[in-house]
């Protein structure tokens, strides 16, 4: 599985690596839920029997559930992360003429919302081994126009988020953490929701804890968060005579009653699943250090969900193929994630490519990672592509 080094996805894989997947072995999923019908049952009815889908005691208890967890003051949900980024710029007023620096190793989602509105992502490169915004990158970017800073913990790991956040203190300038992929992470035992100005989870079902979709916004500046509860309640403020006072114009982008429900069962048990995902990483990485796959580094500091389990590869190895290679085992993998300034849309209008983040895009691998993922299979079929 050699090959020269392309960013280019490669053409059809060579009979030898791809084998068919045979007899019945069971297909290896990238994800698994971690929420079983069985586990919302109960509260479903009780929904259903009430009537209330919308605004009622889960979505309520859902809210403080988490800002308990994550510590932070105020937590506000979202139909998604993109919605909840993109309602924080509009809270910072980003526009025409601002600049906001962006992780270059994300989903395009967070550089996609800046654009939106009318301002420029600017792409800041990776450390190759964290996959996490470098510090002086960012320093070497910031000037008059830049606005906000949005630092990704790269698929789920906060490495670095309090030397960004030094940073952004420093200028003055907010900082945002898109944290789509790290509910449960932690640096310096603080976890992600309470260390930056504004943070942004994601529910999506490639995430810990999942709601279908959804997403989430926490904030300890209570000035922040009465602009959020009037916007993100059509723009009312109490009532006024039979109806409601319009105070602002404004949004809905809420989390409905069942996926409150859904969000409060796996919050509960969000930390031991953190720890099982941890044994499997530890497991894979040691299996795959002798065929020179290297973990995402994550700092000694830092609790990481393993939102996503990533490796990269040798510069050597035909990563596309690989998966490819994998497929036809039936084992489910995938890139580690985008290098947003390579994006066919970002390159041609910024032609500003970051180089690590796409080294990365061309060399990672996601493996499955749910708590009975054969571990010995998937690395001995990774074994005998690269060999
Ligand atoms: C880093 C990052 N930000 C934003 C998003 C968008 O999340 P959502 O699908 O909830 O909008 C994703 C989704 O994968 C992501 O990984």
């Amino acid at each position: 599985m050699r090959s020269r080094r392309s960013t280019r996805a490669c053409a059809a894989p060579s009979p030898i690596t791809v084998s068919c997947l045979r007899g019945n072995v069971e297909p290896i999923r990238l994800m698994k839920p971690y929420l079983d019908y069985s586990d919302v049952e109960q509260d479903f009815r009780a929904a259903f029997e009430s009537g209330i889908f919308t605004r009622g005691e889960n979505v309520g208890a859902f809210a403080a559930e988490l800002a308990a967890y994550v510590g932070a003051r105020h937590v506000f949900f979202a139909t998604s992360a993109t919605t909840a980024l993109w309602v924080c710029l509009k809270l910072l007023g980003v526009g025409p003429g601002d600049e906001i620096a962006v992780s270059d190793f994300s989903f395009p989602a967070t550089a996609n919302v800046v654009e939106d509105l009318g301002a420029t992502p600017v792409f800041v490169d990776v450390d190759s081994q964290t996959y996490n915004m470098r510090p002086e990158e960012l320093e070497a970017k910031i000037n008059a126009r830049t606005k906000a800073v949005i630092f990704v913990d790269a698929l789920g790991n906060p490495t670095g988020l309090h030397a960004i956040k030094a940073i952004c203190e420093r200028h003055g300038i907010p900082l945002i953490e898109d944290a789509a992929c790290a509910i449960g992470s932690s640096e310096d035992s603080r976890k992600c929701g309470s260390i930056a100005d504004l943070t942004c989870f994601s529910f999506h079902p490639r995430k810990l804890l999942s709601t279908g979709e959804g997403g989430a916004i926490t904030t300890d500046r209570n000035d922040w968060a009465e602009w959020l509860r009037v916007k993100l309640a059509h723009g009312a403020d109490g009532s006024k005579g039979l109806g409601l006072d319009f105070v602002d114009y404004g949004y809905n982008f809420r989390l409905p009653e069942l996926q409150a429900i859904m969000g409060r069962k796996q919050l509960g048990r969000l930390d031991a699943v953190i720890q099982r995902r941890l044994a499997i990483r530890d497991a894979f990485a040691t299996a795959l250090a002798p065929l020179g796959l290297a973990p995402q580094r994550v700092a000694e500091n830092v609790l990481h969900n393993v939102q996503s389990l990533v490796f990269r590869v040798q510069d050597t190895v035909d990563r596309d193929r690989l998966v490819q290679a994998l497929k036809g085992d039936g084992i489910e993998t995938t890139l580690g994630t985008y290098c947003l300034s390579g994006t066919t849309y970002f390159r041609k209008r910024y032609d500003d490519v970051q180089p690590v983040a796409a080294a990365l895009e061309a060399t990672t691998i996601t493996l499955p990672c749910y708590d009975d993922v054969p571990v010995d299979r998937v690395v001995d079929r990774i074994a005998r592509h690269m060999n």
